[in-house]
């Protein structure tokens, strides 16, 4: 996806806003997508600077190599199963905090990381903030390959327009060896709630990126300096 100079420079914001969230001694989750990179370039700047962290689970293939490169300690969920915070970007946030993610195919470890962590902060450019999830975005729908077409079938049930994700003309599989059924709301989605448990029920779905009572705070970089949502359930 290309992104203005202006987009970019709003990601760059919100990733280095949150790395002053980033304590001495924590263990912290490392999201993915092009607003991730930016905060772990700040984060390897801050280590270079003097902050110590204990370690650093990163949320998919390509955020480990980055992180490596730049020196960032890694670590794993064997290691420490509970994070003091995760940082991770987002394809959509509404009102309530509540996100369609999973356009980088990372859905399934970022949630994972989400989950493991007592913090979770979501940094996005203003085009990411939305008064409906759904319309500008699919759900990515985490999928065993040997029921693609099973809940390709379930999901059209749901409602859902639904098309498997490829890239390069080929169908693209995640870090986990799983497909990605994109399911496109084209009116938005009512009830994210409910579609959640509708699509986790279908047998051989291993995760959706609907990320729901999730999120602690939105750092949103915007042209007019960096706003911070904050969920008050
Ligand atoms: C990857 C994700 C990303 O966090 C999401 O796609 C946002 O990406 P970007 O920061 O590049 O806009 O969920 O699976």
């Amino acid at each position: 996806m290309q992104h203005s100079p202006e987009q970019l420079r709003e990601k760059q914001m919100a990733g280095e806003e949150a790395i002053k969230y980033i304590e001495n001694g924590m263990v912290i989750g490392i999201g993915t997508g092009t607003t991730a990179v930016y905060m772990i370039q700040a984060l390897a700047q801050r280590l270079r600077e003097g902050l110590t962290i204990v370690g650093a689970v990163p949320t998919s293939e390509a955020t480990a190599q980055l992180a490596s490169k730049l020196g960032i300690p890694l670590t794993d969920l064997d290691a420490h199963p509970q994070l003091d915070l995760a940082i991770d970007g987002a394809d959509e946030i509404d009102g309530q905090l509540r996100l369609i993610k999973g356009g980088g195919g990372a859905l399934l470890r970022e949630k994972i990381v989400a989950a493991a962590s007592r913090r979770f902060i979501i940094i996005a450019d203003t085009s990411k903030l939305v008064s409906q999830l759904g319309h500008a975005f699919p759900v990515p729908v985490e999928t065993i390959p040997f029921a693609r077409t099973p809940a390709h079938l379930q999901l059209q049930a749901l409602g859902a327009h639904v098309q498997l994700r490829q890239r390069d003309g080929q169908v693209f599989h995640t870090d986990s060896g799983n497909i990605i059924l994109d399911c496109f709301f084209p009116g938005g989605i009512r009830d994210p709630q409910a579609l959640h448990i509708n699509m986790k029920s279908i047998v051989g779905v291993v995760e959706i990126g609907l990320f729901l009572g999730m999120t602690e705070r939105a750092i949103i970089g915007s042209a007019n300096g960096v706003q911070v949502l904050v969920n008050r359930p």
